[in-house]
């Protein structure tokens, strides 16, 4: 038997595997497929503090090894959330977090704190790579002073732990997390998509609507690996990894490089068993390799 519990030290997960932000609804519509309690978690789609429209379509492109989408955080709302959702998520024994989002930093700290008057959930999830209204369209993770305001005011209106999601699109990746931790952030979690475009030869068009969209999928698991391992050198907090993630193999290769856990995304898109046949894969891997502990492979990387 091999233990896949892992303890992040705010939260302990029955196995290392979350189902991402944005690629798995608000849980409940995974239900049909599975029990949800197997996970060892689940983040849900990014909430503002009202309902969204996201952008105009087309918001979805397929790429070779990759899914460049514009949804622009659609949502329902941290009300309509709380009021309809949370209470049937609330009972489940898997760690439910919610994917905070702003347009500017009081929205952030606004949706957290409504948050955090709600029972069931484990932790938060800052998404700091909303579009900053106040900024002229910037995001806070695009650097390091407004990531660590960010993070120092939502972390003042709220018991909860706080996980902070980092965006790839800087130069300099471990300095973002560094103000996360200074801030006083439980953990860090990343990379996000990567800033994309895809062009239709024919009309001379964008094939996104919005021009623009977020790369993810397989195309980006090096450089996603590449800046976890950058990110786990830097801080002491735990790290969760995410970027390409398809089977337990690509998940071995992100604990190895220093994460405690990771977050599956565009692999629930292909087979909606996807995080459950990689928590399986870990299993089994650990298995044949005489592992007894699969916290024991975090940062195991021989450099
Ligand atoms: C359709 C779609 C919607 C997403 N929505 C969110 C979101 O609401 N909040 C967020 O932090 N990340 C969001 N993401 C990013 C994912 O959570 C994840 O960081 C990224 O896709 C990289 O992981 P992957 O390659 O396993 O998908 C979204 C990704 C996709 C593909």
């Amino acid at each position: 038997m091999v233990d896949l519990s892992v303890d992040l030290g705010f939260l302990r997960l029955k196995n290392p595997v979350l189902a991402a932000s944005g690629t798995f609804g608000y849980g409940l519509e995974f239900k049909p497929f599975y029990d949800l309690e197997l996970l060892g978690g689940f983040v849900v789609k990014g909430l503002y503090l009202k309902p969204r429209e996201g952008n105009k379509p087309p918001r979805l492109v397929e790429t070779p090894s990759g899914l460049i989408n514009s949804i622009g955080l659609q949502g329902i709302g941290v009300e309509a959330f709380c009021r309809e959702v949370l209470p049937e998520l609330a009972g489940l024994n898997t760690a439910v977090i919610v994917n905070v989002c702003g347009e500017e930093e009081d929205e952030y700290a606004r949706v957290a704190e409504y948050l955090s008057r709600h029972q069931g959930l484990a932790a938060l999830e800052l998404n700091i790579s909303c579009p900053n209204v106040r900024e002229g369209g910037r995001c806070p993770a695009q650097n390091p002073e407004a990531t660590y305001r960010t993070v120092k005011k939502v972390k003042q209106v709220t018991s909860l732990p706080l996980i902070t999601k980092l965006s790839p699109n800087v130069t300099d990746i471990a300095s973002v997390a560094l103000a996360a931790e200074e801030a006083g952030t439980e953990a860090i979690s990343l990379i996000n998509t990567l800033l994309a475009m895809a062009i239709d030869l024919e009309t001379r068009k964008p094939r996104l609507g919005n021009i623009m969209g977020g790369l993810s999928g397989p195309a980006i698991k090096p450089i996603a690996l590449r800046m976890v391992f950058q990110v786990a050198r830097a801080v002491r907090v735990p790290v969760i990894g995410m970027g390409g993630i398809f089977t337990a193999e690509d998940a071995l290769e992100f604990m190895m490089a220093g994460a405690a856990a990771v977050q599956v995304g565009t692999a629930n898109f292909v087979d909606p068993d996807a995080c459950l046949k990689i928590i399986r894969g870990l299993e089994s891997w650990a298995d044949k390799h005489g592992i007894k502990k699969i916290s024991e492979l975090s940062g195991s990387l021989r450099v």
